[in-house]
């Protein structure tokens, strides 16, 4: 690695200059981008089948709608960021490879199963609020492509947390039912929400790396704080209990303290044993089979014009 070229890209990353594609970058930087971002655009795509399974089973044409919008935003987003991550020179039949293969990660929340249409209103009011306070950030970072992708995607997420919340609202102020059935999600769907900002920080073996080279800007436990402080009053005001006996304000924090997470079940679904792991893989290796002659007809019809 020539030092007068690492010396340019850190005093880049010094001056807050955004690093672009043909920009000279360390190897292992280019290699945790990659990393990262196909990881995070495979958890857009398979984030679409747990809320994909309620589209036929909406309870109304309106929340129908609302919920295909969501999916197919959610399909956009995947699509933008294996194109950013393209930039970083890899190729998307790998990633794609590696997903189907189980050998790329996307995040453990979506392996648990969607079962009352409350899910709908506490995925999008927690997982996509999570999602949100970690793309915020990440709208900092480093690599150019990223952060233009971030941008544009934090436009949609935030459509993605209201209609939720709305949903959670509507049923937390509903019949007997409706509430036990919303508490019921906030109940199963709280803790795998936390675990979407990853380990500890002081286990995290990527974070000091990415954010030397601020690819990440803020730290895992950072933003998950940020969240349980956001979320605790949303929860007071739908008048659903939080599932945490743990979970109370410290003033001279000025943050609320909240339970440990279970770190088992995290790493046993992180590493493919979730309720609904091998559910979600033979849905997408499905859809890159019946896919394929898609992908080969545009490749015919491409290289026969190409000349
Ligand atoms: N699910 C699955 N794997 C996870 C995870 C999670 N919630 N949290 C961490 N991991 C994995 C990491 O990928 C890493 O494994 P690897 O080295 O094999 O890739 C390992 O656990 C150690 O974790 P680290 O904290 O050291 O790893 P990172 O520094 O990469 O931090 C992260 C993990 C916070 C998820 C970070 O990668 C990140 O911020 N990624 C970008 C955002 C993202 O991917 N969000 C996913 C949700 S997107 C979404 O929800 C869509 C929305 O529309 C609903």
């Amino acid at each position: 690695m020539s030092d007068k070229k690492l010396e340019e890209f850190e005093n880049k990353l010094k001056a807050d200059i955004k690093i672009e594609p043909r920009d000279w970058m360390p190897d292992d930087y280019r290699k945790n981008l990659i990393r990262m971002m196909s990881q995070h655009a495979h958890s857009e795509i398979v984030g679409m089948l747990p809320e994909g399974n309620w589209i036929t089973r909406a309870p109304s044409l309106k929340r129908k709608k609302i919920l295909m919008a969501k999916v197919q935003d959610e399909a956009g987003h995947g699509l933008y960021l294996y194109c950013a991550t393209e930039t970083l020179g890899a190729d998307r039949k790998d990633l794609i490879e590696q997903l189907n293969t189980g050998k790329a990660k996307y995040a453990s929340v979506f392996n648990y199963p969607t079962t009352t249409w409350a899910d709908m209103g506490a995925v999008g009011w927690l997982v996509d609020g999570a999602a949100i306070m970690n793309q915020v950030s990440l709208q900092r970072t480093s690599y150019a492509p990223y952060s233009r992708a971030m941008v544009r995607i934090c436009k949609e997420e935030s459509f993605h947390q209201r209609q939720g919340f709305e949903i959670m609202e509507v049923m937390s102020n509903g019949t007997k039912e409706q509430r036990e059935m919303a508490q019921d999600a906030l109940d199963r769907w709280w803790w795998p929400a936390l675990m979407m900002f990853g380990p500890h920080d002081a286990n995290s073996p990527r974070s000091a790396k990415s954010l030397l080279w601020k690819i990440k800007r803020e730290t895992n436990d950072e933003l998950r704080q940020r969240f349980v402080d956001r979320v605790v009053p949303q929860a007071d005001f739908l008048g659903l209990k939080i599932p945490d006996p743990d979970l109370k304000w410290n003033e001279k924090k000025g943050g609320h303290d909240f339970g440990e997470i279970d770190w088992d079940e995290f790493y046993s679904v992180v590493n493919g044993n979730g309720p609904c792991n091998r559910e979600r893989l033979k849905a997408r290796t499905e859809a890159d089979e019946n896919g394929r002659w898609v992908r080969e007809a545009a490749e015919a019809y491409a290289a026969k014009h190409a000349s």
